[in-house]
């Protein structure tokens, strides 16, 4: 792909003005949803708004404007390729279409005017929108794609699926799985890929949140393994997790966006080392399966932390899984109340020649996994890590 480039005059001013944006980045994206909120109200039904409370979607917004026009003004910054396919994927489970960029556009270049104040000379404000405009025409581009290859397009995303079986799996985890209610077809789709799911809350917001499919392709449905979450030190419980589990059942609807998600198994025959905490082995359990269905000779290691062997989602259906492999072994950590206690000891983990990881769990302990990945001599494009909220693993 060809890289887009600045004009020069523009390319000058936004190298000039990057450290006082950057300074400034989340504060803009602050003042940004707040204006395009009270302008668009229909837009608060899109977004998460648990996201919004704690700040993870600001940060995101900011980090990804920041590292774009890094890139379009330094050749030696990091490539700024994964973060846009990450936000495409997630622009496409959600139905994000071309004709909202000119919205996003406006309320952001406000925003940036708002917060800089008379710094924003007509010449600053015009080459911050030509990076906006540079980086709408990627992802625009990038998501058309993505529809395309769906076969489907913006405005058809959400379709109606059914519950055919709700399953507890663990303390406080529930797995869905589901069927079309409409006369639509079960999508394709590659093992690591997750689903958005809107719900219609008693208080009348409807909101999507994304589930990764707990299951491989091929099997007529789509599951989703969902972990309820508590409030902790006077925060809200999860609004979404918990109407799943207080209040759908099987036979109930859903409304869910077309499959997405760019950190997915490769079917190259690889050693894969699937690295998870918590509820993060989803991904990874799609992806046992899938390997138990096309490939049983691959080599497979598993390896999960979990607080205690009560909330160890998926436990049965995985060592299964594992028993019908003819190169796997699995290991577990408990903190407390398992054989194996304490955290992941990184260097027990047996590391095949020309293994590719799939990791998934909470910020931290992903961070200090590819840290001891690293450390052992895997190479950092073979580590991928699928994060449960806005933003990339670093
Ligand atoms: C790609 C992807 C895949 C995922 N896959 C899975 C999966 O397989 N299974 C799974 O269980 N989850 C998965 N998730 C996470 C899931 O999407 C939701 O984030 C999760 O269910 C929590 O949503 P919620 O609506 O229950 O919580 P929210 O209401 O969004 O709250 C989230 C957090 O924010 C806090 N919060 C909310 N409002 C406030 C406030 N006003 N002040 C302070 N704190 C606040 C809450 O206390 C809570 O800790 C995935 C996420 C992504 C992005
Ligand atoms: C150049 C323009 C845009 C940029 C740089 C951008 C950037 C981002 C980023 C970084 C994320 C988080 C991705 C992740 O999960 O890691 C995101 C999510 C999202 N974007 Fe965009 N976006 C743009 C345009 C739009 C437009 C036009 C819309 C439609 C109104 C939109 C709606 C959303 C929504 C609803 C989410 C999910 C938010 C959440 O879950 O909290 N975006 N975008």
């Amino acid at each position: 792909m060809i890289e887009a480039k600045l004009s020069t005059g523009s390319h000058d001013i936004v190298r000039a003005t990057l450290p006082v944006v950057r300074a400034h980045a989340t504060e803009i994206t602050g003042v940004f949803y707040a204006a395009m909120f009270d302008a668009h109200p229909e837009l608060l039904d899109l977004f998460n708004q648990g996201n919004q409370a704690t700040g993870a979607q600001r940060g995101a917004l900011a980090a990804a404007v920041v590292a774009y026009a890094d890139r379009l003004t330094d050749p030696d910054a990091a490539p700024f390729g994964p973060i846009a396919e990450r936000i495409a994927h997630k622009h496409v489970s959600l139905g994000i279409r071309a004709d909202q960029y000119p919205v996003v556009g406006r309320h952001l270049m406000g925003a940036v005017g708002t917060v800089l104040g008379a710094a924003v000379t007509p010449a600053v404000a015009a080459a911050w929108d030509e990076v906006y405009w540079l980086l709408a025409c990627e992802l625009i581009a990038a998501e058309a794609r993505l529809y395309q290859q769906a076969g489907i397009d913006a405005a058809t995303v959400w379709r109606r699926w059914r519950v055919a079986k709700r399953q507890d799996e663990a303390v406080d985890t529930v797995s869905f799985t589901l069927v079309p209610d409409d006369a639509g077809v079960v999508p394709d789709f590659v093992a690591g890929q997750y689903i958005s799911v809107a719900v219609d809350l008693p208080d009348g917001r409807r909101q999507p949140r994304q589930y990764s499919l707990s299951q491989g392709p091929g099997r007529g449905s789509l599951r989703i393994t969902v972990r309820r979450v508590r409030g902790l030190d006077g925060a809200p419980d999860g609004a979404v997790s918990t109407h799943l589990h207080e209040h759908v059942h099987a036979d109930d609807t859903l409304l869910v966006g077309p499959p997405a998600g760019e950190t997915t198994l490769r079917p190259d025959g690889e050693p894969v080392l699937l690295l998870t905490a918590g509820v993060g082995i989803t991904p990874a359990a799609a992806m046992l399966d899938d390997i138990a269905r096309t490939d049983p000779t691959r080599r497979v290691v598993l390896a999960h932390a979990e607080r205690h062997p009560d909330r160890h989602a998926l436990r049965a259906e995985m060592a299964h899984l594992t028993g019908g492999l003819t190169d796997a072994e699995q290991l577990t950590w408990y903190e407390t109340g398992g054989d194996r206690t304490g955290r992941v000891d990184i260097d027990a983990i047996p590391l095949p020649a020309g293994v590719r990881a799939y990791l998934c769990g909470p910020m931290p302990f992903m961070s200090t996994m590819r840290a001891g990945l690293i450390r052992r001599g895997v190479p950092a494009e073979r580590i991928h890590a699928e994060v449960f909220g806005p933003g990339m693993a670093g």
